[in-house]
Parts: C-alpha cells; sequence; structure tokens
C-alpha cells in the first residue's frame, strides 16, 4: 500500500468535459499511455502533490482554477513537471501565453490522437533529457571539485614540505643550545643561583615544545629514512599483521575488538611497504582515537584484477558532515592539542599519491567511520621506481 501511495505516474489527463476526457484517455490507453483522469486544476494539484508525476495534459477552458492558473501553479510546485496545453479551436493566443507560462508545448481541440501521442513522447524526452543532463552536471562539479582538492593538496604538501626543511634547522639549533643549558645548570657552581627551579621548568617547557615541533616536521617530512624507501612484492596482509603488532598496545588498552573479514591469506602487490606501514598506522591511529572502550575495528582486504582494496571501519564518533572536505589538509585536527597534528591524513593522501593508490572516507556521527584505501597490485601500474 505505502508503494502505491509513493508511485510516480507519467501522465495525468485534466478536462472538466468527462466524455471528452474518458475518450482521449480510452484511446491513448490503446498507444500504451495510459493517463490518471482529473476533472478540475486543483484536483490535478492534489495528484501532483501526493505524487510525482511527469506530463499532465492539461484543459485551458475549465471552470473554477483556469488551466493557465493550474499551469502556473504547475510549473511553481513542480518545475520538472512538463505540460501540454488543450486549447479551443482558434485560440491561439492562449496557447502562446500558456508557453510563456512554462509549458512544453500545445495543441489545439479537437485533438488529432495521434499527434497528442507524438506529443506527450516529446515531452517524456525532454524530461529524460533534462535528467541526463542534470545528472552530468552533478558529475562534473563533483570532478571539478576532486580537481580543486588535489590541486590544492599537492600545493599545499611542497609548501609544507618546504616550511619542515626550513624549521628543523633552527629546531636543531634551538634543541642543542637547551641541552648544552640544562647541562650548566647541573654543573655544581650552579647549584645555588639564585631561581634555579624556574630555569629549570622553562627549559622543560622548552624541550616539550621541541618535540612537538619535531613530531611534526618528521610527520611532514615522511620519516622514512631514504635507503629504506623502496619497492619491491609486498603481502599486504602480513604487513597489516606487522603493523597491527606494533599498535598492540594501544589495542588492548583500549579493549577494542579488532575484527578481520575473512580476506585472502596472502596479498602480494607491488609497492613500497615501509610508506604502506606509515598509511596503516596513520588510519589505525585515527581509528583508534574515535572508537570508545570496547569499540569495534573491521578490517576488510579485497583483490581484484588489478587493485587491493583495504577497508579500515570503525564503530567511533564519526566525522560531521563540514569536516570531512578538511580531514586531508594538513593541521586539520580535532583532537586536544597535545595529542593531534592533524598531519596523520594530509601525509596518508600524499603517500598514496605517490603510490598511485586512493582513499575514499564515508562517516556517519554516532556510527562510525570507514577509510578505504586502494592500491594498485602490478608493477606497470604501481608506483614509479
Ligand atoms: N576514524 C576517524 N573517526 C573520526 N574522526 C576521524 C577519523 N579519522 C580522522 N578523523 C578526523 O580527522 C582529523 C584529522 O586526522 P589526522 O590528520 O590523522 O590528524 P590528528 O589525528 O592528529 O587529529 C582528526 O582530528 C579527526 O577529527
Ligand atoms: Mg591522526
Amino acid at each position: 500500500m505505502k508503494e502505491e501511495e509513493n508511485r510516480s505516474y507519467p501522465l495525468v489527463l485534466v478536462d472538466d468535459e468527462d466524455n471528452f476526457r474518458n475518450a482521449i484517455a480510452r484511446r491513448l490507453g490503446k498507444r500504451g499511455l495510459v493517463p490518471l483522469q482529473a476533472s478540475s486544476g486543483q484536483a490535478c494539484l492534489d495528484i501532483l502533490g501526493l505524487n510525482p508525476v511527469a506530463v499532465v495534459v492539461l484543459d485551458v477552458k475549465m471552470p473554477g482554477m483556469g488551466g493557465m492558473d493550474t499551469l502556473k501553479a504547475i510549473k511553481q510546485r513542480h518545475p520538472g513537471t512538463q505540460v501540454i496545453m488543450l486549447t479551443g479551436a482558434g485560440v491561439i493566443c492562449d496557447g502562446v501565453e500558456g508557453i510563456k507560462a512554462g509549458a512544453f508545448d500545445y495543441l489545439t481541440k479537437p485533438v488529432e490522437i495521434e499527434h497528442l501521442a507524438n506529443k506527450i513522447s516529446q515531452a517524456f524526452d525532454m524530461i529524460r533529457l533534462e535528467a541526463e543532463r542534470k545528472t552530468q552536471a552533478r558529475y562534473r562539479e563533483k570532478l571539478e571539485k576532486k580537481m580543486i582538492d588535489t590541486e590544492r593538496l599537492a600545493a599545499l604538501g611542497t609548501l609544507s614540505t618546504g616550511i619542515a626543511h626550513e624549521i628543523n634547522n633552527p629546531l636543531a639549533v634551538i634543541n642543542e643550545s637547551a641541552g648544552f643549558m640544562s647541562q650548566v645548570l647541573a654543573s655544581p657552581e650552579m647549584q645555588s643561583i639564585p631561581r634555579r627551579d624556574a630555569l629549570i621548568k622553562g627549559l622543560e617547557k622548552i624541550d616539550t615544545s621541541i618535540q612537538r615541533a619535531r613530531k611534526i616536521t618528521l610527520q611532514l617530512l615522511g620519516h622514512v629514512k631514504k635507503q629504506e624507501s623502496a619497492c619491491s612484492q609486498v603481502d599486504i596482509i602480513q604487513l597489516l599483521n606487522d603493523t597491527l603488532g606494533l599498535l598492540e598496545k594501544e589495542i588492548r588498552d583500549k579493549d577494542i575488538r579488532m575484527v578481520r573479514e575473512t580476506g585472502p591469506a596472502a596479498c602480494m602487490i607491488w609497492t613500497d611497504p615501509y610508506q604502506v606501514r606509515q598509511v596503516l598506522i596513520n588510519l589505525l591511529d585515527n581509528a583508534i582515537d574515535a572508537v570508545k572502550e570496547r569499540g569495534t575495528i573491521t578490517l576488510t582486504v579485497l583483490e581484484t584484477e588489478d587493485d587491493v582494496r583495504l577497508d579500515i571501519e570503525d564503530d567511533g564518533m564519526g566525522i560531521p558532515e563540514k569536516n570531512l572536505g578538511k580531514i586531508f589538509d594538513p593541521f586539520f585536527s580535532s583532537k586536544p592539542f597535545e595529542e593531534g597534528t592533524g598531519l596523520g591524513l594530509f601525509v596518508v593522501h600524499k603517500i598514496l599519491s605517490k603510490l598511485n593508490g586512493k582513499i575514499d572516507v564515508q562517516s556517519r556521527v554516532g556510527k562510525g567511520s570507514c577509510f578505504r584505501v586502494s592500491l594498485p597490485r602490478h608493477e606497470s601500474s604501481g608506483p614509479d621506481k
């Protein structure tokens, strides 16, 4: 019954003259165009209010709400519906006025049934075209947005790597100098200087800040040593197991349930294992942060001819819609200052572009998130060596 209420109707025929309407409906029905019937403008609007209707064939001359007013109301409330007007013989101005008000076309009475059937199918074609145009426009818009995102992230990547390099040198100097000052303060002749404790506290603060800045520059530069980074045949399942081993403590501390959806026993791909491990660590780190105590993280590996697909899904807090476009930006973090750097996903994105991989995310607040990583399996489509 519910389905019945919500179905969409292809065609409604509106005319106050019952005989005429029934005759036209019968003849259209013989051509496979079975219309719903309405005996007034209001009855037609009532139908449209409940169900989407593609095409309305509308008599201009009706008592009560006239055809022209009905047309205007239809176009205002249901702009996607196409309206064919039926005007009295010799009253062309009604038809022209109708077209101005948004009608698809008009026919004069008495109506040639073949002509009306043709017009109706033209209106259906128009609706199909319009729908296709809309889908294409939406697709183009999505594509353009993705390209802007990718370009923006690439530019940000270059910029932040440059900054990280530049910051590393002064950071090393600050670190050395602070270390030197600590040593001086520890020497016997400094034991009784005034405000020594305050100086030590100050140096401790400098050290904490250096550690944080270090963490950021290391993440930005990707702390894989150059000689470690190289492509080879890698068993992605083995790599996943190794990575889970590294995060064992965090998983245990939070009593997290790790679910492995049965995947292949081994899955060889041509890639850089150190970089992929970094991707896995960053994504699992976030999933661990997102779930509550005793939450669940589900890992699924799926092989296709050309790709391997890895889903990391958690039942944690989820990501608000307004943040979804920002999570890959450098320094975007919703976590407290001491906990988040906002670089994990940025680095993930950077590594995956280098490895010719992809990442997608789906998330619902309060339900959880799923990050899907795809990597090419074969050397030919894999990362450049
Ligand atoms: N699995 C997840 N569940 C909920 N939010 C997430 C998840 N992964 C990432 N996020 C959001 O994306 C932000 C950026 O993540 P990331 O770049 O790793 O930085 P950080 O973890 O340091 O905050 C996080 O602060 C969080 O808001
Ligand atoms: Mg993170």
